[in-house]
């Protein structure tokens, strides 16, 4: 028996090197922990229990049976994080190039299924250079399984990845379908044809950073939900993401302890500004409304016109979608619209509450919004509202126009309780436009066309820049003083807890793509 023991011990020693200490230091060298580091890193102390440590993988060409790891590139496994269980798998880069192959697409897959039947979320910590070169198809066959199986726990799990090395090819579209995709900012990218493609094919000179890093996926194509400066902050990021979520989607996310004192809040009365055409940052009304330090910002510098993210208020896991007056005034756009919608779809999935800030002047004009598919996009944000069975919430803070009034979580499309503070102009548009519009003979047969531009501009205004008009109809709930949004938001969102809403029965929607 000692020697059976022997032999096992010997084999697990060399599951845990991985691809051998020579790989392991080249991986330290690049400023990446290993596999193995960022799994005990993210997971509890003492936690962590492996599957598949001593799968190998089958192929006989190209020399191959010459050269096996235990693992197969990929540490999988489960464990918890703040004493909740999660599933995990964790590309080693050192096996391989982290290189997907049959045999490594299987461990992810049984995980996955595993994660799916207990009902625990999934985390998938990405670093390989793509499907295992030797492999051909069977290789490919093994990235179709998990994007298989990506979308069946769509919405049933929460699926988290983290990029941490490179991610390329057929790679990039497991953890695209996943819910959420972080980024380590200079040592990860992801692009679906590298840098010497680009150049044969579009004689583009690009380097890996400005065509798939994490600059580049957290601004300019959304990709990218949040970027970390090194491994250790990304884990850091997954651990604090997953605090806001639920295990699945038949549970609510843990409700803080808390007791609800005055929550008066005298520091929101002051951030509107009285010229309605200058911005203020909605961060601060965010801030002023939740619980300390609790806001965790998804996507904050891609459509930064709109602001996402998680926060708790009164203990409680909130959604929030924020229009945001310092870039481009909080107009709607395509870029903002798909984060939102995406965004609320999450929550919808997850029993996440949501919380909508308005200040939105209406959709941005121009060729560019227009051929870029603005219709389309913005009804994703509408669809999205439309279809979500959460409770919802909305206050308008400021501006409310045109059809943006409808799309921001408006009564008339399921929202349970709308708030205004005084300060709220809901209207078709801006009062000035308006005037120049419905006025337009009035005013050109006046001597004095300025003065009499300014005077129906007033009467507008009087009638339409200002919330009372939506609260006579019952559009508006409640027209409530900004010092108490605090304390109203936390009670209307424990009345609505037990909101329970049934659909018709239907085999999906067709949302607009
Ligand atoms: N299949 C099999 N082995 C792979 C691999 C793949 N797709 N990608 C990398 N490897 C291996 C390398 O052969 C090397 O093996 P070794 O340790 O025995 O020398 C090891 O992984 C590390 O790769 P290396 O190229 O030395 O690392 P790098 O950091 O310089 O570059 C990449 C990383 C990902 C840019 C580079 O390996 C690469 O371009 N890989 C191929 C990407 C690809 O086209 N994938 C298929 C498309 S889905």
């Amino acid at each position: 028996m000692d020697d059976k023991i022997k032999d096992l011990t010997g084999k697990l020693r060399l599951a845990h090197l991985g691809g051998g200490q020579i790989r392991i230091d080249k991986q330290h060298e690049k400023k990446k922990l290993t596999a193995r580091q960022r799994v005990m890193y993210l997971l509890d102390d003492q936690s962590f229990e492996e599957i598949g440590a001593l799968v190998m993988h089958r192929t006989k060409d190209f020399g191959m049976e010459k050269q096996k790891f235990y693992g197969d590139g990929v540490v999988t496994g489960y464990g918890t994080i703040n004493g909740r269980l999660i599933y995990i798998f964790a590309q080693d880069f050192t096996v391989f190039g982290g290189s997907l192959s049959e045999t490594h697409a299987e461990k992810i897959c049984k995980v996955m299924d595993l994660a799916v039947k207990v009902g625990a979320p999934i985390i998938g910590l990405n670093d390989s250079g793509g499907a295992r070169i030797q492999e051909g198809v069977r290789s490919l066959g093994g990235y179709a399984d998990i994007f298989y199986r990506n979308v069946q726990a769509s919405g049933v799990i929460p699926q988290l990845s983290a990029i941490m090395g490179p991610c390329a090819g057929g790679a990039v579209y497991s953890p695209a379908m996943t819910d959420f995709t972080l980024m380590v900012e200079d040592t990860s990218y992801m692009f679906v044809t590298g840098p010497n493609v680009v150049k044969t094919v579009t004689n583009e000179t690009v380097t890996s950073e400005e065509l798939g890093g994490a600059s580049t996926h957290s601004t300019k194509s959304g990709v990218a939900h949040k970027t970390s400066p090194n491994d250790v902050e990304c884990l850091e990021d997954l651990k604090s993401l997953l605090s806001y979520l639920p295990q699945n989607n038949t549970e609510t996310p843990a409700l803080l302890p808390f007791e609800l004192q005055d929550e008066v809040r005298e520091n929101l009365s002051t951030i509107i500004p009285d010229n309605a055409n200058k911005p203020y940052d909605m961060h601060e009304v965010i801030t002023g409304i939740i619980d300390e330090d609790s806001f965790y910002e998804i996507h904050k510098n891609h459509a930064e016109n709109i602001l996402v993210g998680f926060a708790r208020l009164g203990g409680r896991s909130i959604g929030i979608i924020a229009n945001q007056p310092l870039f481009l005034a909080g107009v709607l756009d395509v870029n903002s619209s798909k984060k939102a919608a995406r965004f609320v779809r999450f929550c919808d999935c997850f029993n996440i509450p949501l919380l909508t800030l308005e200040d939105v002047p209406g959709f941005l004009p121009g060729t560019d919004q227009e051929w870029n598919g603005i219709i389309v996009h913005g009804a994703k944000l509408l669809y999205a509202f439309s279809e979500a069975t959460v409770p919802r919430i909305t206050v308008i803070t400021r501006k409310a126009y045109g059809g943006a009034y409808d799309v921001m979580n408006s009564k008339h499309i399921g929202s349970d309780m709308n708030f205004a503070w005084p300060s709220a102009e809901i209207a078709v548009m801006g009062a000035k436009g308006a005037a120049e519009i419905i006025f337009k003979k009035e005013i050109n047969a006046s001597e004095d066309k300025e003065a009499k531009w300014k005077e129906k501009e007033a009467e507008y205004a009087e009638l339409f820049a200002n919330p009372y008009s939506a609260a006579e109809r019952g559009f508006i709930d409640e027209v409530i003083l900004p010092k108490d949004t605090r304390r109203k938001l936390i009670k209307a969102f424990a009345m609505l807890q037990n909101k329970d809403v049934d659909r018709p029965k239907r085999k999906h929607g067709n949302i607009p793509l």
